[in-house]
């Protein structure tokens, strides 16, 4: 099973020991997503050093509005693009919930740079969107999307799930599919086809029940998959081969 969006840096602590605790649980493939020019970087060093790990590098909707040199940043991001181990532009796309007013033209502006490296180097777009549904599908919509694009931590309902379904687009669930009261996005999982389906972490946020409170970390995703697995309706089996098929054809393969 591979985790399709994770942060070890910032769950701390030796990223090898985490990488070990994943495999030994059956998550042998992660997905390192970089937030900034700094954490991109770390990234691309990590899945050097590591066959499990690919990565992914970007500017984060909410730290696009505070670089001091949003096109020089970007340029960092492109020439990390290149790099073999690097496998999506994200995590990109439009946060309102953190961002305010002022610093939304330069979000929607960074968001339309990664949407073109994406395409310039045939990478999966891995998207952030919070509280700006309708938005980030009409500046996908407008720029044209990528051949590949993934929704991380899914956060709609049942027809933004449709939605996105409809453009091709996978949905990526979190630790978020564990929690009783997220009915809406619960309901998002049911209709979602097992090809259109992913699983992450997100960690070290999203922990899923019953462990919230303690951070999050890769080797927690079974948890998040059973979920996926009773709210289908689907043989957890089925599942499992599903997501990873899907995984390797967004970002694989993983080893050369
Ligand atoms: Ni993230």
């Amino acid at each position: 099973m591979p985790d399709s969006h994770t942060h070890l840096d910032f769950v701390g602590g030796d990223p090898g020991g985490q990488i070990e605790a994943a495999a030994a649980v059956g998550v042998d493939r992660l997905v390192q997503v970089g937030v900034d020019v700094d954490t991109s970087r770390w990234s691309v060093e990590l899945a050097e050093q590591h066959a499990s790990v690919v990565a992914a590098v970007a500017l984060h909707p909410n730290d696009a509005p505070r670089q001091a040199d949003l096109d020089e940043a970007l340029r960092q991001i492109e020439a990390l693009a290149a790099h073999p181990r690097v496998r999506a532009v994200g995590e990109t796309g439009l946060d309102y919930f953190r961002t305010g007013e002022d610093g939304r033209a330069a979000q929607e502006e960074s968001f339309r740079a990664h949407i073109a490296i994406a395409k310039r180097y045939n990478l999966t777009l891995m998207i952030h969107d919070r509280d700006a549904h309708a938005d980030v599908l009409r500046v996908l919509d407008e720029e044209g999307p990528p051949e590949r694009v993934m929704m991380h931590c899914f956060s709609g309902d049942r027809e933004f799930a449709l939605d996105c379904v409809k453009r091709g687009f996978l949905l990526s669930f979190a630790g978020t599919v564990t929690f009783a009261n997220a009915r809406a996005v619960r309901e998002a999982a049911t209709v979602t086809p097992l090809e259109s389906m992913l699983v992450e972490t997100d960690a070290p946020f999203l922990t899923p029940t019953p462990y919230r409170g303690r951070p999050n970390a890769p080797y927690l995703i079974p948890l998040t998959v059973r979920a996926l697995a009773d709210l289908t309706g689907a043989d957890l089996a089925e599942v499992c081969t599903a997501i990873s098929a899907n995984a390797e054809r967004l970002f694989g393969p993983w080893s050369p």
